[in-house]
């Protein structure tokens, strides 16, 4: 699985983002160590508050069918009347909730910058640009489950 290939698959997820609220359509990737890719989108509410962001539902995608190790994510987001999507970097609480299953040093937020999505078969790699940190970097001094551990 390359970083585009994932970023393709956080586009395809992207599409069936639910967001007749704030027309901000995100899409995700998360990657299991086994290979697995987990695809989720936001899912807006009425109520506002319910909302989940695309991260999360990739997260918990995952966790319910039994993987909780990962080795990246892939992130894109946009209002939904762009044709070229800028950098969507992810909300704290998606940052801790990614915190909880993964090693925070070397686990990849692939975050990227987009030409052209609506066509999404003609996106190209050179469409693509790639912001690549780890979760320590987007969550310095994150509290973690070996908090809890007596
Ligand atoms: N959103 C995400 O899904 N992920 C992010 O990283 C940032 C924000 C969603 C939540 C809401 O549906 C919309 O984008 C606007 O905040």
């Amino acid at each position: 699985m390359t970083d585009f290939q994932l970023i393709k698959l956080a586009l395809e997820a992207r599409e069936m983002a639910y967001t007749p609220y704030s027309h901000h359509k995100v899409g995700a990737a998360l990657l299991s160590t086994d290979g697995t890719v987990f695809k989720g989108c936001n899912v807006e509410n009425a109520g506002y508050t319910p909302t989940n962001c695309a991260e999360r539902t990739a997260v918990f995608k995952a966790v319910s069918e039994g993987h909780k190790e990962f080795t990246a994510i892939a992130i894109v987001g946009g209002m939904d009347n762009l044709k070229t999507l800028p950098l969507c970097a992810p909300c704290g609480v998606c940052r801790q909730v990614l915190r909880e299953f993964v090693n925070p040093e070397s686990f990849k937020v692939l975050l990227a910058e987009v030409e052209g999505v609506d066509d999404l078969d003609s996106v190209t790699e050179d469409m693509v640009h790639i912001t690549t940190m780890t979760l320590s970097e987007l969550l310095p001094l994150g509290f973690g489950p070996e908090n809890l551990v007596h």
